[in-house]
């Protein structure tokens, strides 16, 4: 069956990043780096590998360094030019005119209000989101799992991973049904719920593909958890009269949201790179007295 292709897809960067002040006092969260890339850029990377084209981005009060990082900067291209520096490092900052959008959300009333206010880019088809906070390191990646597993399925999709039980409450976290591969059924879903009342150890880890009624939906939702309005709650509503799968991504996963999570997503990828891995096994293991 032929399906709409995805190739919008939302980040909301507005949130203010107090957990990592006072780093993220005049730097947006969303361009700390995990060793020389920033967050921001993995997410988009993850987006176009997916065959995703054009990127919105849900900013706010100073944020705009995030939409300067994509933009050309003509000294810096120049300089380094005339030095005769390689500028292929630039390369996944490039963008095709038009095809990066921001929209600002005015004031921090939750993720699904950041999602409601790109509703007139977004238009009348389905799209995904990426939370930028979340890492997702795969092959392919995260998004390009949830493509595939939309040409299949259809409907509303969301990534899912298993955490233990205790942490589940930091979460929206899904009542799962049938299970077939990697696709489950979702039959319901509850925003941050206490640990004695959350249907499942399932999480919902920061990847959506949804349809474009989740908006109207939006339009209308009230205060969830956390006095904010709350993405979950509009897809809860969605469940039923739209198929919504949840898909169980084959892959890693790094809270970047979280101080720990960062450093341990920074020594991951650094282990990892050819051109500094061996380097940083050494210190590593220097400084645990190895
Ligand atoms: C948001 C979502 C939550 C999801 C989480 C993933 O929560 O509301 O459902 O599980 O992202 O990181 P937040 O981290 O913004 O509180």
């Amino acid at each position: 069956m032929s399906r709409k292709p995805i190739r919008k897809a939302v980040f909301p960067v507005a949130g203010l990043g107090t957990r990592f002040l006072p780093a993220t006092k005049a730097i947006p969260k969303e361009l700390l780096p995990i060793v020389d890339r920033p967050l921001i850029q993995y997410a988009v990377d993850e987006a176009r590998e997916a065959g995703i084209e054009q990127m919105i981005f849900v900013t706010g009060r100073g944020k705009t360094a995030l939409i300067e990082n994509f933009d050309i900067a003509f000294e810096l291209e120049a300089t380094m030019a005339e030095r005769g520096k390689d500028l292929s490092v630039l390369e996944p900052t490039r963008f095709t005119p038009g095809d990066l959008i921001s929209v600002r959300q005015q004031v921090p009333m939750g993720l699904g209000h950041a999602i409601w206010c790109a509703r007139a880019i977004v238009g009348d088809e389905p799209f995904a989101i990426l939370l930028p906070d979340e890492l997702m390191v795969g092959e392919p990646g995260c998004m390009a799992q949830m493509v595939e597993a939309y040409h299949e399925v259809g409907g509303n999709l969301i990534s899912v991973l298993e955490v233990p039980h205790e942490e589940v409450s930091s979460y929206g976290v899904i009542d799962p049904g049938a299970a077939n591969g990697a696709l489950t059924e979702v039959k319901g879903l509850v925003e941050k719920p206490p640990v004695d009342q959350a249907p499942s150890n399932k999480i919902v880890s920061g990847r959506y593909i949804l349809q474009p009624e989740v908006m109207r939906t939006l339009e209308t939702q009230g205060k969830g958890a956390g006095g904010e309005i709350q993405l979950t709650d509009a897809m809860a509503k969605m469940i039923g009269s739209q198929p919504f799968h949840a898909v169980t991504f084959e892959g890693r996963r790094f809270d970047c949201g979280s101080k720990t999570g960062f450093v341990e997503a920074t020594l991951a990828l650094a282990l990892e790179r050819d051109d500094m891995g061996k380097e940083v096994r050494r210190i590593a293991e220097r400084l645990l007295g190895r």
